[in-house]
């Protein structure tokens, strides 16, 4: 594993600490054969890190020291188990800065929305810590009174945890916390263009364990620049009997079939086309606010990012102009760049969708508010942009962005704004602006989504369950819910 050609922006200390190898077993080693893959800073384009590139016969590694400290951890104390993720907690919150840095490098937000995610991704691993000793099951005596009844829960048992690139650190935390809560042991599959930071969490977990003398197989990350390579032979293998992804939902149904074969549990995490409905009684600055944060966080790469701003007729025009204000205002640049607020995107390829988006949509009739273009020539940016007056067909509202662009359209009653708001087969995140109750309530009893912000543009919380309808995912993820995902409810009549 070769050293980074470019990272300018990371401390000595931290690029020398940066695991770039597979982790299996307690021990961070190279891929078969010394294969490996380049990590880039979507921001400068350079390289950063060569990563280890983990072959089908590593995945199985992998999977075998997951299988083999199977039984030691689940029999470890729920207590214990907790206290370990509280330790890794309070080790990521002190490394706050690093990791950050580290997300800001591979991932390309800005750094303070970096730091904010070491925060959201830790509070997993905090919340987690407190659930462990939360497995609860129930004894009674049953109905007809000639027996007692006694359902306890298990960890479901060795689990591979496939994550996005969007969010490095928090999905991995939302994935791993309530596994190893609940007594399983993980193979983690990071993200291809994100890897890094999986890896120096993975390495605080792997020295909090191995001080404490527990088993070294419990977490195992195989990075590889082909998913398949590691999918495939843990899903038909019967050792595995989890999986959990966060992605996209054609992916989530590829991995769904595959799972079929082992009748594997799933948690499936998949798209958004998030609906933010502005009402005539919004406030309206509370609105452009709310959209910001809805739209923007992370340049618009997040699957709750608001992707259709729908505004009643009467305030559809102004809200428009506002947000074409607010966004012009905005900086864009290097995530590690001080004062800047939206970064790069990924690569170039999400920059050449957001712009066929776009371009495909002011064809169709859309007019260009701000925005529209590629504000650098080097790295991946494409500028905040809002499109009113579009078209409730047009592809950029049918279809997920994954970028920092605002499509706003109009409406004329609520029956109109709501239908148009389930208008889709996803149903992930909503959004809405109203100062009337009875329309929050309806709101939150009719949009056919998993998550609803009544006033608010962000509802992402550890310690509340996330996850979609229709063809946004399966199960939940953070709160309570998402230990649930790791255990299994075994029934003993006595
Ligand atoms: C995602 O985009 O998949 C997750 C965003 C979040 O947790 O807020």
């Amino acid at each position: 594993m070769s050293r980074p050609a470019s990272t300018s922006n990371l401390s000595p200390a931290l690029v020398a600490h940066v695991p770039t190898g597979l982790l299996v077993d307690g021990h961070w080693g190279p891929a078969e054969g010394g294969r490996t893959f380049e990590v880039e800073d979507p921001a400068t384009e350079e390289s950063l890190f060569d990563v280890a590139d983990a072959s089908p016969a590593d995945a199985l590694r992998a999977l075998d020291a997951a299988h083999r400290a199977a039984p030691a951890w689940r029999a470890t104390p729920p207590r214990e188990r907790g206290e370990v993720l509280r330790a890794v907690y309070d080790r990521v919150v002190a490394r706050a800065d690093d990791v950050a840095a580290l997300i800001t490098a591979e991932c390309g937000k800005p750094l303070a929305e970096a730091r904010a995610e070491v925060l959201y991704g830790a509070d997993f691993l905090r919340w987690y810590a407190e659930q462990a000793v939360r497995a609860e099951g129930l004894a009674r005596t049953a109905p007809a009174g000639g027996n007692r009844q006694l359902v306890f829960r298990r960890p479901v048992g060795p689990a591979l945890l496939v994550t996005p690139w969007n969010f490095p650190i928090a999905m991995a935390t939302r994935k791993i916390g309530p596994a190893l809560a609940a007594g399983c042991t993980v193979v983690i599959k990071p993200a291809r263009l994100t890897p890094l930071t999986t890896a120096l969490v993975a390495e605080v977990i792997r020295s909090e364990l191995a001080d404490r003398g527990l088993p070294t197989g419990v977490v195992n990350v195989v990075p590889s620049s082909c998913a398949a390579d590691v999918t495939e032979p843990l899903l038909v293998d019967e050792r595995l009997r989890k999986l959990s992804f966060t992605g996209s939902t054609a992916v989530g149904r590829t991995l769904l079939e595959k799972a079929a074969s082992q009748v594997l549990r799933t948690s499936m995490e998949l798209g958004g086309n998030a609906p933010f409905l502005v009402f005539a009684d919004a406030d309206l600055d509370a609105a452009v606010e709310g959209a910001l944060v809805a739209k923007l966080r992370n340049a618009g790469q997040s699957c709750v990012a608001a992707n259709r701003f729908l505004v009643h007729d009467a305030v559809a025009r102004e809200f428009a102009q506002r947000l074409a204000a607010a966004f012009e205002g905005l900086r864009v640049g290097p995530g590690a760049q001080d004062g800047t607020q939206v970064g790069p995107l990924i690569e170039e390829k999400a920059v050449d969708k957001v712009a066929g988006l776009v371009d495909a949509a002011s064809d169709g009739g859309a007019q260009v508010l701000t925005g529209a273009d590629r504000p650098r020539t080097t790295g991946y940016f494409y500028a905040p942009t809002v499109l009113s007056g579009v078209d409730p067909d047009a592809r950029v509202v049918t279809e997920e962005i994954f970028g920092p662009v605002a499509p706003v359209v109009a409406f004329g009653d609520d029956d109109e704004g709501l239908a148009l708001a389930n208008a889709t087969e996803y149903g992930l995140a909503a959004y809405a602006y109203t100062s009337s109750l009875d329309r929050a309530v309806r709101v939150s009893e009719e949009v056919e989504a998993g998550m609803i912000g009544i006033n608010r543009g962000m509802v992402s919380d550890a310690s509340a369950p996330f996850g979609g309808l229709k063809q946004s995912g399966l199960g939940r993820e953070g709160g309570e819910a998402g230990l649930e995902e790791y255990l299994e409810t075994v029934y003993v009549a006595l």
